[in-house]
């Protein structure tokens, strides 16, 4: 089985960046110049999915128009012969990449959120990406996954040890080693106090599942938080089937909480063509001073 489908869960109230996630969705919040979403978007791209399935809510207009054509500013830039920035603006997903956009209500959790995607995903394996973990990585997080899912044909979560007093606010795994970069799952527990957590190993936002995993997500009841949770149908997953937790090659920044998100603004901005020399000129000056 192949791994065509992405569902992108952008449905969520994005609280911790109030009021910026008021009136818009915190998918769009930018790293430099690009939304989180279109580095979710390319890395699926780049792992050789061609559907994108955005489960979206109230303010689901800004990510449906950054996908689609924008008529009247490509005629604005056309008419003054902004080429380049014309590209850019026309260029944002390939040719070949569908979309399809389903509707979250209410915002009942990551687990429910993905369950709305069923219809669309229907009896294949599917890839699950929260665009707020922002992957830094070459080949990216999802094409490892991908090669990883091609060779096995089992679900593969991505993995990452944190410092055990944020366990509570991740799902966490505990397995055998099974090869290299995976081990086989044997429980996952969403967000335990450091001292219950099994293990130090957090699920980041990346998931390659197999398609049962929509029959346990319908059977099961809300968990912590209140919230369906794609943690417990993974959990209520393993008792049928093997599933891989995958330590991932890449450098990953928790853009869902401020710290994470200024963070990778200052290391892509270090990066980027337009601004990197003279960024890191500021920053040098900066620390001088402060070292005074
Ligand atoms: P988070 O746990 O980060 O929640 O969701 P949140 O609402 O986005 O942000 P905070 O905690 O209030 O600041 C993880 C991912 O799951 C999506 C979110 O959009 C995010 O990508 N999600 C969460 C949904 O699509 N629907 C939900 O009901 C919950």
């Amino acid at each position: 089985m192949k791994v065509t489908k992405a569902i992108f869960p952008v449905a969520g109230l994005g609280t911790r960046f109030l009021p910026v996630t008021k009136a818009s969705p915190k998918e769009m919040l930018p790293i430099v110049d690009k939304p989180l979403i279109q580095f979710a978007v390319e890395e699926a791209v780049a792992a050789g999915i061609d559907h994108m399935v955005f489960v979206t809510g109230r303010n689901k207009r800004a990510i449906e128009d950054h996908f689609d054509k924008a008529y009247e500013l490509e005629t604005e830039l056309s008419a003054r012969g902004r080429d380049e920035m014309l590209e850019q603006v026309q260029d944002i997903l390939p040719k070949h990449v569908t979309c399809s956009y389903v509707r979250q209500s209410v915002a009942l959790g990551l687990g429910h959120a993905v369950l709305c995607a069923k219809a669309v995903v229907r009896d294949e394996p599917f890839a699950v990406i929260l665009a707020d973990d922002l992957i830094d990585a070459q080949p990216g997080c999802l094409a490892q996954m991908v090669a990883v899912f091609d060779q096995r044909q089992r679900s593969v979560i991505a993995v990452q040890d944190v410092p055990r007093e944020d366990t509570g606010s991740y799902g966490i795994v505990e397995g055998e080693p099974d090869g290299d970069r995976l081990l086989r799952l044997t429980a996952i527990v969403e967000k335990p106090e450091p001292e219950k957590a099994p293990s130090t190993l957090a699920v980041v936002g990346r998931y390659v599942l197999a398609p049962a995993v929509m029959r346990h997500l319908e059977q099961i009841e809300a968990g912590a938080g209140g919230e369906i949770q794609l943690t417990d149908a993974i959990a209520s997953l393993l008792r049928d089937e093997t599933v891989l937790g995958y330590r991932f090659e890449g450098r990953r920044y928790d853009c869902g909480a401020k710290l994470g998100y200024l963070e990778a603004n200052v290391m892509f901005g270090l990066e980027h063509p337009e601004t990197g020399a003279e960024f890191r000129r500021f920053l040098q000056r900066l620390a001088a001073q402060d070292g005074r």
